[in-house]
């Protein structure tokens, strides 16, 4: 994809489904009775990875034009697949998958490809293990393929060393076929779709601060889930709003979950004019209309809690942090580097190649604003990663010259429209 800078960015745009919201809503409507009715689910390649693991465990999963149908079997109505199970680039497939699998009565292999094989999973083998689970690496590696042996699992309490949903969820899909209570505890509270969403489909869980506690053998209830739009996925046209002069844009339907949504609260302290227009909510999750101006933004610190809130949305926010008026530092956030890529060392050294001033910390990156200087363009590595192309693409709209984005099809992996939509804001890019 080439990319020339772009005049202001004007009109609306009603974002696609939450990538979270939509994995969960499948996953609990495959173990629920009766039928779930998905609207606004996202249909990116991360979402079918996941749709395509519970066809092939013997779940009805119907595409019509405006919903996926869910055609349920209870708890224990998944069958032995007839294959791996490819979860593709999806480490949230994986994660979430691997507890439920660890509490069936069948034994299951998960694979995917060439990054999802990098990426860490003892994380989620130490709790599940506790647990009572069979789950080996076959590589030994700690990395998938993952066989796990369904077997019988034991409710626990797991203090976990990561903020991560992921890992909090698996332990709680696991905890569903425990003997009895499973509680974890995070440093840091992470997004809580799985907990708001186990509570619509009638399972017993409670959290207070950052413990939350899952009763098992609950029976489960088909659901009508209203997907609200990706915070993760408008945040690229915030970002763009925000920086691109003379713009003006309404994101619709956008979801505001306060475990989500660390990015406005940040862009918001730096001086960006975000306006909420409407507020609503729907399965326990807040959705809100945002109307986003162009504005002169400051650099501040950004660490500790409100981490988890921003995690996927801080590598757009290094692109906002390169245009603001002095430094930004971005720290506690390690867990960048085992995303898709290693996003501290690809955002920095694509940032670079723009000539921005930026350095990598082992946590974190440290950017100084260029203050009005623009960057230029640049040929942009994006290692396969969907968040690198599209906070790249947003650089570019700013950048002098021409940006080309290597492999910009990535986008598929959260945002197959993501260019359309973007064309659809601006006539000059
Ligand atoms: C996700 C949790 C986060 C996030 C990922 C989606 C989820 O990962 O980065 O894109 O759906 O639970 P971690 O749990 O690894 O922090």
């Amino acid at each position: 994809m080439k990319i020339h800078a772009a005049g202001g960015l004007h009109g609306e745009i009603a974002v696609p489904g939450d990538k979270s919201i939509s994995h969960r809503a499948v996953m609990l409507g495959s173990l629920a009775e009766g039928t779930t009715e998905i609207t606004h689910f996202l249909e990116s390649a991360d979402c079918l990875s996941t749709i395509a693991c519970f066809r092939r465990m013997g779940i009805d999963i119907e595409k019509t034009k405006d919903k996926i149908i869910v055609r349920g079997k209870g708890l224990h109505g998944l069958h032995r697949p007839d294959g791996i199970l490819n979860a593709g680039n999806s480490g949230t497939t994986t994660r979430l998958l691997s507890g439920i699998l660890a509490g069936q009565s069948f034994e299951s292999t998960l694979d995917g490809d060439e990054s999802l094989r990098t990426r860490p999973m003892k994380r989620i083998m130490t709790p599940l293990r506790q647990m009572g689970a069979d789950i080996e690496s076959l590589r030994d590696n700690n990395c998938v393929p993952l066989t796990i042996r369904g077997t019988k699992l034991h409710g626990i309490h797991y203090d976990s060393p990561v903020a991560s949903a992921q890992v909090k969820s698996c332990v709680l899909l696991a905890g569903l076929y425990a003997d009895g209570v499973t509680e974890l505890t995070e440093p840091s509270l992470s997004r809580n779709h799985s907990e708001l969403m186990l509570s619509c489909f009638g399972a017993e869980v409670a959290g207070s601060n950052n413990t939350v506690r899952i009763h098992p053998d609950p029976t489960l209830h088909g659901c009508q889930v209203q997907v609200p739009g990706d915070i993760s996925s408008a945040a690229y046209f915030l970002a763009a709003a925000l920086l691109v002069p003379n713009s003006e844009i309404l994101i619709r339907g956008c979801g505001i979950n306060p475990t989500r949504d660390g990015i406005l609260r940040v862009c918001r302290q730096m001086g960006a004019d975000i306006e909420t227009i409407r507020e609503y909510s729907s399965g326990g999750e807040k959705m809100a209309d945002l109307l986003v101006r162009t504005s002169h933004l400051k650099g501040i610190t950004i660490g500790g809690d409100i981490i988890p809130t921003l995690i996927d949305e801080l590598p757009v926010i290094a692109v906002i942090a390169c245009h603001a008026e002095g430094m930004t530092v971005i720290k506690d956030a390690a867990e960048l580097r085992v995303k898709e890529s290693d996003r501290i060392e690809v955002m920095t050294e694509n940032l670079k190649r723009m000539g921005a001033d930026v350095a990598a910390i082992p946590d974190g990156m440290i950017i100084r604003g260029s203050e009005g200087r623009r960057l230029h363009g640049a040929r942009i590595d994006t290692c396969l990663d969907h968040r690198i192309a599209m906070s790249f693409t947003v650089a570019a709209l700013c950048a002098e010259g021409e940006t080309e984005i290597e492999n910009a099809d990535c986008v598929r992996i959260s945002y197959p429209s993501f260019y359309e939509d973007l064309f659809s804001l601006t006539d000059r890019i």
